[in-house]
């Protein structure tokens, strides 16, 4: 079966994620191609090309972040094409996957199998605890995670069916989510003395939010929360605003390295 993935991954479990699934479908016989969504042009897609769309993306309090509802409001009509969704959560999905491709669903996708795999919290939030897993905690649940991948796998490979979340503790926990989304203080950004204006965030931030001005990095208005500059800038000097100290620690993805294509 030839399947094309689209994939967002703001600071790298997603694409863990992506290119895991890869593998095994290749292994199981498949022809796949996963590509980030930051790097590829959602019109561009051609389903009379492919036998199936996949979409894999972190859970952003319980929604699609804004890139990939961006994407997919820019794919084609699918005329039937099957279709799986994949979230990666740092905690809880809920119905994520199942409520952020319903407008697929509407342009013609046939959405089989909607699923979530569990990695690590990416999300900081001014005035609450550092909830970043440390490296030895990733290690059991990249483990699970590895297993779920595969099993995912041999599902897609069958076009099985399989829907996660949308029962009702599923559907309940997402609309709590989404609503607390509305008042939650979401961070905005500065850099601190630390920077030695490298400009890595400059060239990293998907959307282009990030400039290196005279008088060092300016955050613009257009941030869409993905996490990247402030985890991964190397010298931790990107700070939340109304944070009450300098935060030191940092979620540098599912193997400690930036890898987010
Ligand atoms: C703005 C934002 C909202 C988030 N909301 C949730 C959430 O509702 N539930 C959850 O389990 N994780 C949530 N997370 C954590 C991410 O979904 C999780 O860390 C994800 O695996 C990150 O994937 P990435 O590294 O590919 O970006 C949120 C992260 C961000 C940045
Ligand atoms: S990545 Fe960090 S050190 Fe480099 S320019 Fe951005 S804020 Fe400064
Ligand atoms: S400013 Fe930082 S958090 Fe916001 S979209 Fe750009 S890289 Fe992501």
């Amino acid at each position: 079966m030839r399947i094309r993935i689209y994939f967002f991954s703001g600071t790298g479990n997603t694409a863990w994620v992506a290119h895991h699934l890869e593998e095994h479908l290749r292994s199981l016989g498949d022809e796949v191609t996963a590509h980030s969504c930051e790097k590829a042009k959602a019109t561009e897609f051609n389903p009379q090309d492919w036998d199936m769309l996949g979409l894999l993306f972190p859970v952003h309090a319980s929604s699609a972040p804004v890139i990939v509802q961006d994407f997919m409001r820019d794919l084609p009509p699918g005329d039937g094409m099957p279709l799986f969704a994949v979230t990666t959560a740092g905690y809880a999905a809920g119905d994520t996957a199942w409520y952020a491709v319903r407008p697929l669903g509407e342009k013609g996708y046939r959405p089989f199998l909607l699923s979530n795999v569990l990695m690590g919290n990416n999300l900081y939030l001014p005035g609450l605890p550092v909830l970043f897993p440390t490296p030895e905690e990733m290690k059991p649940r990249l483990a699970k995670a590895e297993q779920k991948v595969s099993h995912l796998a041999e599902l897609i490979h069958r076009q099985e069916r399989l829907v996660e979340g949308a029962g009702v503790g599923g559907r309940l926990l997402g609309i709590t989510q989404r609503a607390t989304d509305k008042w939650l203080n979401l961070p905005a950004f500065y850099a601190d003395e630390d920077c030695i204006r490298c400009g890595w965030c400059v060239s990293h931030c998907p959307v282009g939010n990030i400039e290196m001005t005279d008088e060092g990095v300016r955050f613009g208005d257009g941030c869409v929360h993905c996490m990247r500059c402030f985890n991964f800038c190397p010298k931790k000097a990107i700070q939340v605003v109304g944070a009450k100290k300098k935060i030191e620690r940092r979620y540098r993805g599912p193997e400690g390295k930036p890898r987010f294509f």
